[in-house]
């Protein structure tokens, strides 16, 4: 490799997996991983459009960025600045404007012609953009997964979205529901596994709609669970109104799907949910939790919430902290609404006033927090199966996660890196677990 990249990943999961691809479709053109910005030739933002507080880091990280590459051509070195993701994909051309010091701005459904655009900009034609929606499929053009592979590996099945939530701006960056056709990712998880993965997490924006093959996300699950060595399956983000049957009942029949589901609901009150255009209502949620929990008891929920959306009153407020309470999540994420240009809830009349978002914020997280610690308390002196992922903080300790997805640390040998061992839990913090090996029993032994 002769020259060097810098990737920073900003926001969800999918931003990680497709910095990964991106650091791929580079490495022909010579580009390695460079530890710092300082030391790259190439760095590129892999940006988050969610919320407005994660698209104005991008701008602040760009300043810090201009100061690099000055000092970087002040030694006689070049620096080539990039701007991916869904800031590049919303706001396209004005990055140029507010940042002229970007090269290349590139759309997530263009990362296969990340080579060309940067050939472009070596030519010295100036900047590149690219934010189209190309009719030709990039994950058949990206390349094959190459680099060290991580324990628990990312398998990108379906991107885009359909459902047009009021709040949110994925249908708009990430364009329409899209799902990989089955054999494409049956081989890419092959080759995962190949590579040492032991735990896949398939992402999709709106995953559960996933349907590359007949029997949609339930079918594919099922046939992943057929690889060997695949020990565990996870997926996210769903939408309540695609947990079909199938899916469900995969829940109950399929032992390497894990007991732990991100299932946003959002809100509690059916006339928040009807504004946020969700097209589900709290007792909809309630029966889908009911399904799923008769099939696997002990399934683990977690979730998303947004506060203060325009027009939420102190008793939809409420209703979703007693929704809170009734369903019982083992952890989950909550956010102020943030406004997000182009969106129909950004114009709506009565807009909750900051005070009042920040105050609900923080008597929700401080109830959800509870929750989590509740959750984390019930599992001391159980013993659960957990798989070793690296190395922890401590010298001679592992971190790995529970079946629950609890990061759980222990003293355990590199070597244990990649394979599941029972834990006995000591202790339960609110984000993580202390653990000890627990003994081996004779049925274990033998197995
Ligand atoms: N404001 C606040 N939170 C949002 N989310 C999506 N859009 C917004 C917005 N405009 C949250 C939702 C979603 C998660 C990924 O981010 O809870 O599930
Ligand atoms: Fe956004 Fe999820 Fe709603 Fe799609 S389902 S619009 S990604 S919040």
């Amino acid at each position: 490799m002769t020259k060097k990249l810098f990737i920073k990943s900003y926001g969800c999961q999918m931003n990680v997996y497709d910095s990964a691809r991106m650091a791929e479709v580079l490495m022909p053109l010579g580009y390695g991983a460079a530890s710092s910005p300082e030391d790259a030739d190439m760095v590129i933002l892999n940006t988050c459009h969610i919320r407005e507080k994660a698209a104005e880091k991008v701008y602040s990280e760009l300043g810090r960025l201009a100061l690099i590459k000055a000092a970087r051509q002040a030694a006689g070195k070049a620096m080539v600045i990039g701007v991916a993701g869904c800031v590049a994909q919303a706001e396209g051309e004005e990055i140029l404007r507010r940042a002229p010091v970007v090269d290349v701005v590139v759309g997530p459904q263009s990362y296969h012609r990340l080579p060309e655009l940067v050939a472009r900009v070596a030519r010295g034609g100036g900047a590149a953009l690219d934010t189209e929606f190309p009719p030709e499929a990039k994950f058949d053009l990206l390349p094959e997964a190459r680099g060290p592979q991580e324990v628990s590996a990312f398998l990108s099945v379906q991107e885009g979205c359909d459902k047009f939530c009021s709040f949110c701006v994925v249908p708009y960056t990430r364009g329409a529901e899209f799902s990989r056709p089955l054999p494409a990712l049956l081989d890419e998880a092959w080759q995962l596994v190949d590579r040492g993965a032991r735990e896949i997490t398939l992402l999709g924006q709106n995953v559960n709609a996933y349907h590359g093959c007949e029997k949609g996300l339930g079918g594919l699950i099922r046939s992943l669970a057929e690889i060997d060595g695949l020990e565990r399956i996870r997926y996210t983000t769903s939408h309540p109104r695609d947990m079909d049957e199938d899916l469900i009942r995969a829940h109950g029949e399929v032992p390497t799907l894990m007991p732990y589901l991100h299932l946003p609901v959002q809100s509690g009150s059916d006339r928040v949910l009807a504004a946020m255009n969700r097209r589900h209502s709290a007792d909809d949620y309630r029966a889908v939790v009911a399904a799923l929990r008769a099939v696997r008891p002990d399934l683990a929920l977690s979730g998303d919430f947004i506060v203060g959306f325009p027009g939420e009153s102190d008793e939809d407020f409420a209703a979703t902290m007693a929704f809170v309470a009734e369903i019982g999540y083992a952890q989950a994420y909550s956010f102020k609404y943030s406004p997000r240009p182009g969106t129909p809830a950004a114009t709506l009349p009565d807009q909750v006033p900051e005070a009042v978002k920040a105050a609900r914020l923080e008597a929700l997280q401080s109830l959800l927090r509870d929750h989590q610690t509740a959750f984390n308390r019930a599992s001391v002196g159980r013993v659960m199966p957990v798989l070793f992922e690296r190395a922890g903080r401590h010298p001679g300790q592992l971190v790995g996660r529970s079946p629950y997805m609890q990061a759980c640390y222990a003293e355990a040998p590199q070597a244990a890196i990649g394979e599941i061992v029972d834990l006995r839990i000591l202790e339960a913090g609110v984000n993580s677990l202390a653990a000890e090996r627990a003994p081996v029993t004779p049925s274990r032994s033998v197995a």
